[in-house]
């Protein structure tokens, strides 16, 4: 029987909250201008007092990075630059003396094409790992050989790669260095049980999964719809036959530790998540999906549109109702795949610090256990690197040399410099010093040049900054069950400058609103609320102690009202 009894994440994580690090770049501790463990120790005082009760670490194993460790070559290591197992030892020891959880990123869509079981899979047809990757004979077209189906990579060109020691073809969905496990082969599954208890008996509390929807493939491995173009595989590897009997293979083994999971599912709907994170039998406890981050693109940053509100609350609101009572909502605005938000929807020009704190309590509120992204609390921005080879995420290149390749170079740059992951992945700004104090050396990639203005020391100093802003609200929903486990209802969904929301539980009323305009918008109260009988929580403005609570909302102001 699995023993659920160990770890009290699997009771707890509704009113938990979590803080992503993306360790390359977020603290070096021993000087060679790279983020590291030892950044990491040093810095736990600094997460344990934002607030939030645990950590997720995007993969820490070591890797080629061609895709920045989600390309894995060991999942029983660390990757030298970061340190090695003594040291992730002692923060996970670090952090759980300060009460904070760790969850260790998941990776097994695909290993490295650098990992020992590839390098083997790819010498022949019939050896110990021949099965552990998705191999195709070639599909013989006019006596030439091609790739077996039409599958476009979501990160590089055609997704299958060809390998003459085969004669065959190999399956990547992502980047060529990335190829795609077997599932189907009960010894990859038994890997997978195997790394995963290999990280829960060492203490570790959970695991973010990535792209664990891709898992199962279609057995036939069918040609897509030709006019869609990237995703066109999509439909045969997304939420296949078998995923679900994977996934409770997997569950399996987390509920013998109670350890917590969360599956990041692109392109997933409302109604297919719940399939997973439904009731007692549920195979994922959370799931990462990406709605909200359309509301200034069309399917991936790279295709921009106008920023909608309408669009942002109906993605927020309609996985606020659809889940209630049956799932629980993993919140986030950013991660280390999607450019800063204060760029994409805020106004990081001349609202910087109002539209920042106003994004914050667009979705700290909400019904669901929030994330937030290195840097995020405070308030750090895009980059803007001036030439294409200046960047380095695979699917960025790729983006660039591959789309709109009819238009003027400056544009396509331009389109970069704003959907690029490497937005999120720059150093982050500790102080003003040189370097911005993430190291005392060049570090490995281009600092933000705001870091004199936006970096944590001036950040804490400052009782209005965002990084304040952040922990106040996370405080607010610690001691507000409301908060945690209210109703959300929506208000006004047509207002293109205002998001208002409210939470109920039993006794108590919220009333969050938010002003997503740049001037003075007239107030718009919900009925039934008398603001006059309510007791301001938190806002993002100086003086509205002594203000009419009717007031007109200034640009991104944020009131949140509670009833007396
Ligand atoms: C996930 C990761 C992303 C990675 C991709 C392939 O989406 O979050 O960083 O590139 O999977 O592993
Ligand atoms: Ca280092």
């Amino acid at each position: 029987m699995a023993d659920t009894t160990k770890n009290t994440i699997i009771r707890d994580f509704r009113s938990m909250s979590f803080y992503q690090i993306w360790i390359r770049s977020f603290a070096d501790g021993n000087g060679d201008g790279i983020g590291d463990l030892i950044g990491v120790y040093d810095k736990l005082d600094y997460i344990k007092s934002l607030g939030v009760d645990g950590i997720w670490f995007s993969p820490l194993y070591p890797s080629p990075n061609a895709d920045f460790g989600y390309d894995i070559s060991d999942y029983y290591d660390i990757h030298p630059d970061y340190g090695d197992l003594d040291l992730f030892k002692k923060v996970l020891k670090g952090a759980h003396d300060r009460g904070l959880k760790i969850l260790m990123d998941l990776v097994v869509n695909h290993t490295s094409d650098e990992h020992k079981w590839f390098l083997e899979s790819k010498k022949s047809r019939d050896n110990a790992y021949s099965d552990y990757y998705i191999w195709k004979d070639p599909k013989i077209v006019k006596g030439k050989k091609c790739p077996p189906n039409n599958w476009d990579s979501l990160f590089e060109g055609k997704a299958w790669e060809y390998v003459p020691e085969r004669d065959q073809y190999y399956l990547h969905i992502f980047a060529r260095k990335q190829p795609d496990l077997n599932m189907d082969n009960p010894v990859v599954r038994q890997e997978v049980k195997k790394i995963m208890r290999f990280w829960l008996s060492m203490g570790v509390d959970g695991f973010r999964e990535d792209v664990i929807t891709f898992i199962s493939k279609h057995p036939d491995l069918p040609d897509g719809n030709p006019f869609i173009p990237i995703a066109n595989g999509m439909p045969f590897y997304k939420d296949g036959p078998k995923i679900q009997e994977y996934l409770r293979e997997f569950r399996d083994v987390c509920l013998e530790y109670g350890a917590l999971q969360i599956g990041e599912a692109p392109m997933t709907t409302v109604e297919t998540a719940l399939l997973y994170i439904t009731g007692k039998e549920r195979t994922l406890d959370m799931m990462f999906h990406f709605d909200h981050m359309m509301a200034d693109c069309f399917l991936t940053e790279y295709i921009h549109r106008d920023f909608n509100l309408v669009k942002l609350k109906s993605a927020f609101s309609k996985w606020q109702t659809r889940l209630l009572g049956k799932g629980w909502n993993a919140l986030y605005l950013e991660n280390h795949d999607h450019p800063r938000i204060i760029s994409r929807y805020g106004d990081e020009k001349n609202f910087w610090r109002e539209s920042g704190t106003a994004l914050a309590a667009c979705y700290l509120f909400q019904q669901g256990t929030p994330f937030i992204y290195q840097g995020q609390e405070i308030g750090m921005t895009n980059i803007s690197l001036s030439s294409i080879d200046k960047y380095i995420d695979v699917s960025s290149k790729n983006n660039y040399n591959n789309f709109h390749t009819n238009w003027p170079k400056a544009k396509r740059l331009k389109r970069i410099m704003d959907s690029s992951r490497d937005s999120s992945r720059t150093p982050m700004q500790w102080n003003s010093d040189k370097y911005a104090g993430f190291s005392s050396v060049k570090p490995w990639f281009y600092i933000n040049h705001n870091y004199k203005t936006v970096n944590v020391e001036a950040e804490e100093k400052d009782p209005d900054s965002i990084l304040n802003f952040y922990k106040k609200c996370l405080a607010i929903r610690k001691e507000n069950k409301g908060l945690i486990y209210g109703r959300y209802f929506e208000h006004f969904h047509f207002s293109k400058k205002l998001y208002v929301y409210t939470r109920r539980y039993k006794n108590e009323r919220y009333l969050i609103m938010i002003s997503f305009s740049n001037i003075e918008e007239k107030i718009k109260v919900p009925k039934g609320y008398d603001l006059n009988e309510m007791e301001l929580l938190i806002s993002n403005y100086k003086d509205t102690d002594s203000i009419d609570f009717y007031a007109n909302l200034r640009p991104y102001e944020v009131r949140v009202f509670k009833n007396k």
